[in-house]
């Protein structure tokens, strides 16, 4: 059975009054939007002869993607996360905008409320005997080179088991480990004293990992810090650097990989001055350069929805 009825006025009809297109009541950017999904959608169902079947399917994959809180988990395998950041970039490229680190994509894992510290912050809570030290430090500066002081540069990752703090199913993190936020002095300079971290991995029995795994996709990533950098004359950059040397990182499920986000990792001795469980320890110089507010606004901020917690 192939059948063509999406350009009936029955068919057109009802994607209007589904979505009250132009009608007095709701939202009218909804409205649009709803209804250019849905017709999408219906369309397809007629190209692809779609069954009934595929689409209680879909239907219920909704349901079971909901009940695992894994919808933003999902926009990252799909690539949705990262189509934004390439709007993002052609946007900028637009008005000439060029230069700065580049950004890549947030994920889904950030926690708002990380204690606030001056220039250095020690971000290892817990004890975790199969990751070693790592210091990641580095200038912020603005396009001309010139520090910026009184940023906050915030930081994020996994611990040796790919898990991150607030998300990990073994309970072995508390609230912030592996999380840190620091105010950059006139230096510009930032730096977090930590422990490496390791690939994330997608919940194996989650709704994202069934998706990919009918797509014959896996849904690891490589190891990664996640940044975001703040400061009240520059526009917030959100963005990640990847760990040299991990197999993945041209094999990233969610596609966050840049080329200019991959700093040497440099082994360095002197650790135990430092504070750091062992005296040998990895180092990663990471400089950040920010772009300037684009009349007056920053148009890189997003809202979403994240968790935040008291620190
Ligand atoms: C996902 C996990 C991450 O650690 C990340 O940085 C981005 C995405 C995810 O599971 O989708
Ligand atoms: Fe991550």
């Amino acid at each position: 059975m192939s059948v063509q009825v999406f350009e009936t006025k029955e068919v057109q009809d009802l994607l209007k009054a589904a979505t009250n297109l132009n009608g007095d009541n709701g939202n009218a950017r909804f409205q649009q939007i709803a209804h250019r999904l849905l017709s999408d959608l219906f369309k397809a169902i007629d190209d692809l002869d779609i069954t009934p079947d595929e689409v209680w399917a879909g239907v219920n994959y909704l349901n079971k993607l909901g009940q695992d809180g894994e919808a933003a988990l999902l926009a990252a395998g799909l690539g949705l996360e990262k189509y934004l950041d390439i709007r993002m970039d052609a946007a900028d490229k637009q008005v000439g905008l060029d230069g700065g680190t580049p950004r890549t994509i947030e994920g889904p894992l950030y926690v708002e409320g990380a204690p606030l510290r001056d220039g250095v912050s020690r971000i290892d809570i817990n004890p975790d005997p199969d990751a070693g030290p790592l210091v990641i430090h580095g200038t912020l500066s603005d396009l001309d080179g010139k520090p910026i002081a009184g940023a906050v540069v915030e930081c994020w990752h996994a611990n040796s088991k790919g898990f991150y703090s607030h998300f990990d199913p073994t309970g072995a993190q508390t609230e912030f480990n592996l999380r840190g936020a620091v105010r950059t002095g006139p230096d510009g300079r930032y730096e977090f004293r930590t422990l490496m971290p390791v690939g994330y991995g997608c919940p194996p029995h989650g709704s994202t990992q069934q998706l990919l795994n009918t797509l014959g996709r896996h849904g690891n990533r490589p190891a990664h810090v996640h940044f975001f950098v703040t400061s009240d004359n520059h526009r917030k950059l959100t963005t990640q650097f990847n760990i040299e040397g991990d197999p993945l990182i041209w094999d990233d499920f969610a596609y966050a990989t840049r080329e200019e986000l991959i700093p040497h990792v440099v082994e360095k001795t002197g650790g135990e001055a430092l504070g750091l469980k062992e005296d040998a320890y990895k180092d990663i110089e990471f400089n950040v350069t920010l772009t300037p507010l684009l009349q007056g606004q920053d148009n890189q901020i997003v809202n979403r929805l994240r968790v935040a917690v008291a620190a």
